[in-house]
């Protein structure tokens, strides 16, 4: 029995200092405590020690402005806030990256434009990731949408992606590349918010090909 008492009187002091704050009427609590604890404390000694926790969400509902606030302000909002422990627990993902590429309209060759341009069936796109110590690369085939989607290098996940980039290889016919969104100096993937399947999407800015209008 004794060591119940002993649990029983540790609750009921410490309801001595969680229930002032009840007094809701009275903001500047801290200067009343002493004198509205002693009104307090009876309503929770009628309780067994199992129903503390019941009444434990009561307190917080009320006094926290005053309470809270004051002993664990700059704690409570500084610590979920580093953006590194978030990310911590986003998991890492293979990543995949999808872009369309066009061939331009003869009137604009040479121009920085994707007006009347066709998308091109059979070009030849290459994802480059600078690892740490290895460059990886991926290439794929535009398909009669002009549309590719690579399913990049095993060892990049997305929080390697900012070091990948795609650029244009080749295409049929022998047409050149145009530094379009950058298709020669490569162009930056972009963060997609649907994921494909298991990668985590990214897509590039759509690229050109120079058209042959030599016939
Ligand atoms: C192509 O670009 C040049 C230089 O910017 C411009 O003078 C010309 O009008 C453009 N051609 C067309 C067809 O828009
Ligand atoms: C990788 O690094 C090399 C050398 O710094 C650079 O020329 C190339 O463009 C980089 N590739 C990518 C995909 O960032
Ligand atoms: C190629 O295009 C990219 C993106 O538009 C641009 O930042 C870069 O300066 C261009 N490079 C050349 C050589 O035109």
């Amino acid at each position: 029995m004794a060591p119940l008492l002993l649990l029983f009187l540790l609750i009921t002091s410490f309801t001595v200092f969680a229930s002032p704050p009840l007094p809701p009427t009275n903001p500047p609590s801290t200067p009343l405590l002493a004198t509205h604890s002693p009104l307090q404390p009876p309503r929770h000694h009628h309780h067994p020690p199992a129903s503390a926790p019941v009444h434990s969400p009561a307190p917080l509902a009320t006094p926290p402005t005053h309470y809270i606030h004051p002993l664990t302000p700059s704690k409570l909002v500084k610590t979920p806030t580093p953006t590194s422990t978030i990310e911590n627990y986003i998991p890492r993902t293979l990543i995949a990256v999808q872009g369309v590429v066009y061939v331009k309209a003869c009137e604009f060759a040479g121009n920085d434009t994707l007006w009347l341009a066709t998308p091109l069936l059979g070009a030849i796109v290459k994802l480059g990731c600078n690892n740490t110590k290895y460059t990886l690369v991926e290439t794929a085939n535009t398909d009669e949408h002009g549309y590719f989607l690579i399913e990049g290098p095993k060892f990049v996940t997305n929080y390697g992606a900012h070091k990948c980039n795609v650029v244009l290889v080749s295409a049929p016919n022998g047409l050149k590349p145009s530094n379009f969104s950058g298709g020669i100096t490569g162009a930056p993937l972009r963060p997609e918010k649907k994921p494909y399947g298991p990668f985590t999407l990214y897509s590039v800015a759509p690229l050109a090909f120079e058209p042959d209008c030599q016939r």
